[in-house]
């Protein structure tokens, strides 16, 4: 992968191409056995009564497990990594396989977890968003309470000294606040202050999986060297910052969702990936710590509630009150790309903004094709002439290696002083034009390929660039390999705002169903996610790559990294004005009040097809921050529902005891079926067979709107489908008050394709609306 160092290829692969994950080995060999991280989960309760705490009664067990060292003149290594006892009860530890299969049967031991690699999902939105404060009468003018929320960001560290984390005007740490500013090479005491009120690292999963982090390429500190943490962070709570922009693209004044939030940072992330143990390790002291909201932009590909830490770990953090919001990933457009899908996760997509970076291409045919780029440099074509273009491709439908501009494929005899056509897809898009700068090439034109359709992501490259849709690709690849002496000029026309129709579902952003239970529909929800323009470290050019002397304050990038923060960060902002809500309360207020409709009153689209979108891509919706502080009714959860809805997903009994923390927990079967919920989201699921044409699922709803209020329903028509909701009108007459009502589904003419629509309540102020979704599985 020459000049690029290894972590940016797999954060732009994973930005660009699907996610693939595997458990890779993370092992290190030690006397000939090799030895792994393992996450343990404990049952505390089963504590011998000759331990006095948790942590000597861990040791013993792993030495009691552990086969010694041959050679005793080695000194024995550290099994246990670290212990958790906030989010779960557990600890990390370094075992061989015959040791980890030992350990399992030990009494008090609830599961043996390999270490897995999880990834990053790598201006103007406050306004797109509804959220400019400058109208005293919005609900959003900053208030002393929204001081007192913190947010955990679980990523690639902080740049302290971008101005998006000036501590101005701050009121001083909130009393809740137990965190700690940890030092390392490059961030000091004075680093926090009152915007970032805590910072810390974890290494030593990492460290144990690709050995000790070189301090001189590497800050071994909550500092941030790679740019996405800084990003997300300034995202979710960045304090005001006027004249923001990326080589003059998207000016502005750049806010976070929260600008009076406060932000601890933990560092998870290194150039070698983010590893389950640390991650672990940041959600337990995070908890400890006090954060009010997680904001977590990475994901693993995991197959079940009960073996993905990240959930487990998850699961805790909601007992303690903390609403997570993670990244749905950048899987799409494939169906079932979703990770982080558990129920008590909020899990975001991400959707476009009406702001755009157009360029565009002539080619010497007369003909203009139109692009995006953030290209500004002083290599500019010149306007007035035309260049030659070169395709190395042999097919413009299916790309083949040269066509790719993959390091090392591109003639310098073949493309010196030409413009030059790649396809998108398997190395990172900026890393295409390097390899086109170093072969000679004056310029890039970047065309999608079927997998990205007509979606265009601006980029920061190294040279003049424009990228293509699909269909504007082919047109120019024909020209360039049939043309005669095909000639082409770029030019690029800066930042245009009102860009319509927008949002639209970016075709990246992963899609449904949830392959773990189709009753629970994810994404929960969408928000801004391409092009997304936020602080950056001082450490890395915008395009991430080593050659890039530039240095910005702020960058452009997109991925469902860039969406999650944007829903912590409101959040956050519900947090503050309502501090009695529970995580469930504040997802439930995000949703009912989500809309589905672009800018121009037409239903939100897909980017990948540019048909409509559903909800197995946008889930309720597009997020409405000025709605969602007051929704009228809220569906709310608590810990136990979640749990015994974990308890109708077929878990044996030691597999449901990860989530029980203490042995007590116990399936209180409060929930009928995994459609019973009380999800603000409606997804009824018709088995194989026919016989089963009627099924019912309930719902409760909390009134937190005015003590005296009538709702009526109004649901949409379901092709084949007859609905009845019982009863139809709800009179609260209390604030807080429940009420509940069923929803009976039959069916008349069984469908093949799944049917959505939705189930609103109205009171003639507020509209609680909750998306729908109905599937019929085949008979087999
Ligand atoms: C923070 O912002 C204030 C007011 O905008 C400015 O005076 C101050 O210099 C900034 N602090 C730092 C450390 O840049
Ligand atoms: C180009 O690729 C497409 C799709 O793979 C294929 O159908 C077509 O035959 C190819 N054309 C040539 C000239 O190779
Ligand atoms: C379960 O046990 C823990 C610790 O022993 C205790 O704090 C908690 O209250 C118990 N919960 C229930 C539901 O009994
Ligand atoms: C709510 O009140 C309306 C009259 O205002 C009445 O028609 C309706 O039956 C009531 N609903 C319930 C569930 O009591």
């Amino acid at each position: 992968m020459g000049g690029i160092n290894p972590v940016k290829w797999w954060i732009f692969l994973y930005l660009s191409t699907y996610l693939t994950i595997n458990n890779i080995a993370l092992s290190s060999t030690n006397n000939g056995v090799s030895k792994k991280t393992y996450i343990v989960h404990m049952d505390i309760t089963a504590i011998p009564t000759t331990f006095t705490d948790h942590v000597s009664w861990y040791s013993s067990l792993v030495k009691s497990i552990a086969v010694p060292l041959d050679d005793f003149n080695e000194e024995e290594e550290e099994r246990v990594m670290y212990t958790y006892q906030s989010a779960f009860h557990g600890m990390a530890a370094r075992l061989s396989e015959e040791e980890a299969e030992r350990l399992e049967d030990q009494n008090g031991v609830v599961s043996v977890l390999p270490e897995v690699r999880y990834e990053l999902h790598t201006t103007r939105s406050p306004m797109f968003l509804g959220l400019e404060p400058q109208d005293s009468t919005s609900v959003w003018t900053d208030k002393l309470t929204d001081h007192d929320v913190v947010v955990g960001v679980l990523d690639t560290g902080i740049w302290p000294e971008s101005q998006s984390f000036n501590d101005t005007g701050f009121t001083s740490v909130p009393a809740h606040w137990r965190g700690v500013c940890e030092v390392g090479r490059g961030f000091e005491k004075r680093h926090c202050n009152k915007k970032i009120v805590g910072a810390r690292a974890f290494y030593r999963g990492y460290e144990a999986a690709t050995g000790n982090i070189n301090e001189e390429k590497e800050y071994k500190s909550p500092r941030d060297q790679d740019g996405h943490g800084t990003h997300t962070a300034a995202t979710v709570a960045g304090s005001p910052v006027h004249g923001a922009n990326l080589l003059g693209y998207a000016y502005g004044t750049a806010r976070g969702m929260s600008p009076g939030a406060r932000i601890a940072a933990y560092k998870v992330c290194w150039t070698g990936g983010c590893f389950s143990s640390d991650i672990l390790s940041a959600v337990d002291k995070a908890v400890t710590d006090g954060v009010n909201v997680m904001s977590i932009s990475l994901g693993g590909g995991v197959s079940s509630y009960h073996r993905d830490s990240l959930s487990i770990a998850a699961f805790g953090a909601m007992e303690k009150g903390i609403l997570i919001s993670c990244s749905a990933g950048n899987g799409g457009p494939d169906p079932v790309s979703l990770t982080n899908v558990s129920p008590w996760i909020t899990t975001v997509g991400a959707s476009t903004m009406d702001r755009d970076f157009p360029g565009s291409v002539k080619l010497g045919s007369g003909a203009m094709l139109k692009g995006v780029s953030l290209y500004k440099g002083r290599r500019n074509l010149s306007p007035k002439m035309m260049y030659p273009v070169v395709y190395t491709g042999s097919n413009s439908s299916s790309p083949d290696p040269g066509s790719l501009c993959l390091e090392g494929t591109l003639d310098p005899h073949v493309v010196s002083g030409k413009i030059v056509i790649c396809d998108r897809g398997i190395s990172p898009r900026v890393q295409k034009g390097q390899v086109v700068k170093q072969a000679g090439g004056i310029g890039m034109i970047l065309s999608n390929t079927a997998a990205n359709g007509e979606e265009l992501v601006a980029d920061c490259h190294l040279l003049p660039a424009v990228a293509v849709g699909e269909k504007e690709g082919k047109a120019i690849k024909q020209y360039a390999m049939t043309g005669r002496n095909p000639t082409a000029n770029l030019a690029f026309y800066g930042t245009k705002i009102g860009i319509k129709p927008s949002p639209v579902v970016a075709a990246f952003s992963s899609r449904g169903p949830n392959f773990l239970s189709l009753e629970v529909l994810k994404p929960d929800l969408v928000a801004p996610g391409v092009n997304i323009l936020a602080a950056w470290t001082g450490d890395m050019g915008p395009s991430s790559l080593e050659t890039d002397r530039r240095r910005v304050a702020f960058n452009i990038l997109s991925g469902t990294s860039m969406s999650c923060p944007h829903v912590s960060g409101v959040a956050a902002l519900l947090k503050a004005r309502h501090p009695e809500w529970s995580p469930a309360a504040i997802k439930s207020a995000l949703m009912t009040t989500a809309y589905i409709h672009d800018n121009t009153y037409h239903p939100l689209h897909d980017s990948s097809t540019g048909g409509l979108s559903s909800p197995y891509d946008h889930g309720a919706g597009h997020i409405n921050p000025s709605k969602a502080v007051d929704p009228g009714l809220i569906y709310d959860i608590g810990p136990q529902d979640y749990f015994d809805f974990l308890c109708t997903q077929g878990l044996t009994r030691i597999q449901l005891m990860v989530f029980a923390k203490f042995s007590n927990r116990t399936c209180h079967h409060s929930v009928s079926g995994p459609s019973d919920l009380n999800y603000p989201a409606i997804s009824v699921v018709f088995p194989e067979d026919k016989r089963v044409s009627s099924l019912t699922v309930h719902r409760t709803v909390t009134n937190v709107g005015p003590p005296v209020s009538k709702y009526h329903v109004v649901v949409s028509e379901f092709k084949g489908v007859n609905v009845k909701v019982e009863p139809s009108t709800l009179n609260f007459t209390k604030k807080y008050q429940k009420l509940s009502y069923k929803v009976t589904f039959t069916t008349k003419t069984r469908q093949t394709a799944p049917q959505s629509g939705a189930l609103i309540w109205k009171d003639g102020v507020h509209r609680v609306r909750s998306p729908v979704i109905l599937t019929w599985l085949s008979p087999l």
